[in-house]
């Protein structure tokens, strides 16, 4: 299975819970191929929020989301997405971290790093509404990415099973292959806490 097919899987599990009018963050934006599909996702009447280190990703992000007619309900920020709640004040409905580095820019050093991935996605799953559903994008190929994903896999194995429901999603005989976790927030569970 090629990595074209994951991120149909991403988007299959994010739209059994994103909904018109939802609020979603794409906390790694890229060239902006998942802000586009959040964007179009919740609508006019919903809203994304969407971070990138790299002017160079706001830019690419903005004539993506341009050319491509994207309604008018995103937000770009160029921050460090472990910055998030400085930027977000409003529960979300999904959020969508695609880690590693941006391609086509030949900048392999710039890429998501431990230190600020982790509290990244621990503030995504606080601002997670309940039913609220995450995906992460693991790229084992570079050494920091198999590291980002071991380093993941602890953190969510320690979470409650009350509360969320995390998931991994892997090519068993292709090692170095993009793989990613999916968590599921609990109907159940209460805002804000994890
Ligand atoms: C694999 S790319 C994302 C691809 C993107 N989702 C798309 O659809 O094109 C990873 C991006 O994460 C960005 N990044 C690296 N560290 C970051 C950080 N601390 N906060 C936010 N973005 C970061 C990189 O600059 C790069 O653009």
């Amino acid at each position: 299975m090629a990595a074209v097919e994951l991120t149909e899987l991403h988007k299959y599990f994010i739209m059994r819970h994103l909904r018109e009018g939802d609020v979603a963050v794409d906390f790694t934006m890229g060239n902006g191929n998942d802000t586009l599909f959040l964007s179009r996702a919740v609508g006019e009447a919903g809203r994304v929020y969407a971070f990138d280190i790299q002017e160079e990703a706001l830019d690419s992000t903005r004539k993506h989301l341009e050319e491509n007619g994207a309604p008018n309900n995103y937000t770009l920020i160029c921050a460090s997405h472990h910055r998030v709640k400085e930027f977000v004040n409003e529960p979300i409905k999904a959020g969508m971290f695609n880690l590693g580095y941006l391609p086509r820019s030949g900048k392999k050093a710039v890429t998501t790093m431990r230190e600020t991935t982790l509290p990244a996605v621990r503030a995504a799953l606080e601002l997670l509404c309940p039913d609220g559903v995450l995906i992460v994008a693991i790229y084992p190929g570079h050494e920091e990415g198999a590291l980002e994903g071991e380093m993941l896999r602890e953190y969510f194995s320690g979470l409650s099973r009350y509360r969320v429901c995390p998931s991994e999603f892997k090519i068993l005989n292709s090692p170095t292959s993009p793989y990613f976790f999916l968590v599921e927030k609990s109907p159940r569970a209460i805002y804000g806490e994890i």
